[in-house]
């Protein structure tokens, strides 16, 4: 390390800019065994935004008891007053889009899967009982001018089905789109993708007509895969990437889902290869030792832990 930064070295035939998607206190603190409180949330959010973040995904307003973490959203959307940044919300159902719009809130995310059993697990719906709930609370938020994310978990393995098929990702993303999502972001909820799989899942996504330019990566870290994996989306065209500050994540409903790819890390990544992502990496860094500091215990992200370190 020199003074926190790698050397920059561009590389060709990658894009010259990429929108990190900021799920930290969404993705993050969603699967904290404690429920962490609201000032500190809302800290970390203020924060995030003092470190250049532009999208942050602040909270989800799911049912209170499939996810007490987040159970504040009502006390906390309203502390972000001021926040520089687009701040997304999970919203599954009309019940969500109602509290979602009751607080101004501007850009939500509806959350598919291309499994049945994790659209059970995580929806209590199949996959098709789960477009059904979707397809109103996209077109309604659309009618708001509000802009939709479609989620979709397990596009690589599943917990309890193991290798999913890439056609039958493709077929839920395809109804994603078609229903109005103006962006989809292809979960490897349990980190088992490597880069040739997300290549071809890609490129049949582009052949069933999704462009490129409507796609966002979502990589958890659990096989230490997700920066490759990350890179052979930049090199087909990916600009979105969801990534999380310190590597916080997992997901409560799929035991086997670790953190998200590390926000630092990848804005190392960034910054060696002269992509522009416009985040301040020293800032970053501060913050999850802040709140790592307050969860009590270390940031999973080597990128975190080495400018840390700096005897
Ligand atoms: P359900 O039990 O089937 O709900 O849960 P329901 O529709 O039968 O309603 C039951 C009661 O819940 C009703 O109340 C509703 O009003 C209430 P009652 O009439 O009985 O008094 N209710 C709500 N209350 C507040 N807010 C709501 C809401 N909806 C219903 N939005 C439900 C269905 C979808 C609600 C539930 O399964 C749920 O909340 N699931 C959320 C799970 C979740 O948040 N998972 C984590 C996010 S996904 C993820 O992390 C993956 C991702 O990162 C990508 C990746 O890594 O792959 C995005
Ligand atoms: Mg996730």
């Amino acid at each position: 390390m020199t003074d926190g930064l790698p050397m920059a070295v561009p590389a060709r035939d990658l894009p010259a800019r990429v929108r990190i998607h900021e799920v930290g206190a969404r993705d993050g603190l969603q699967n904290e065994r404690t429920v962490v409180p609201t000032e500190i949330k809302a800290e970390f959010i203020h924060r995030l935004a003092g470190a250049g973040l532009t999208t942050i995904e602040a909270t989800s307003f799911v049912h209170p008891k499939w996810v007490p973490q987040l159970a504040d959203a009502e006390a906390l959307f309203p502390m972000l007053d001021g926040v520089e940044a687009d701040l997304p919300v999970l919203v599954p159902n009309a019940r969500g889009l109602d509290r979602a719009i009751a607080l101004g809130a501007r850009r939500v995310a509806v959350f598919g899967s291309a499994t049945e059993s994790f659209s059970k697990a995580n929806l209590n719906r199949t996959v098709d009982e789960s477009l059904a709930m979707f397809e109103p609370v996209v077109s309604r938020a659309r009618d708001n001018r509000m802009h939709v994310r479609g989620y979709l978990s397990m596009c690589f393995g599943d917990p309890w089905e193991g290798p999913v098929p890439v056609h039958q990702v493709v077929r839920v993303a395809r109804a994603l789109r078609d229903m109005g999502c103006d962006e989809l972001s292809l979960g490897d909820t349990i980190g088992v993708a490597t880069p040739g799989h997300v290549r071809t899942l890609l490129t049949e996504l582009n052949e069933a007509g999704v462009p490129t330019s409507a796609l966002g990566v979502h990589f958890h870290d659990t096989y230490g895969q997700a920066l490759a994996n990350t890179l052979a989306a930049l090199q087909h065209g990916v600009t979105t990437v969801d990534a999380s500050a310190g590597g916080l994540g997992g997901c409560p409903y799929a035991r086997s889902a670790t953190g998200n790819l590390a926000t630092e890390d990848l804005v190392w990544m960034l910054n060696g290869l002269g992509v522009e992502t416009g985040v301040d990496l020293g800032l970053l860094t501060a913050t999850s030792v802040w709140l790592a500091e307050r969860l009590g215990r270390p940031s999973p992200s080597r990128t975190v832990r080495a400018l840390s370190h700096k005897e």
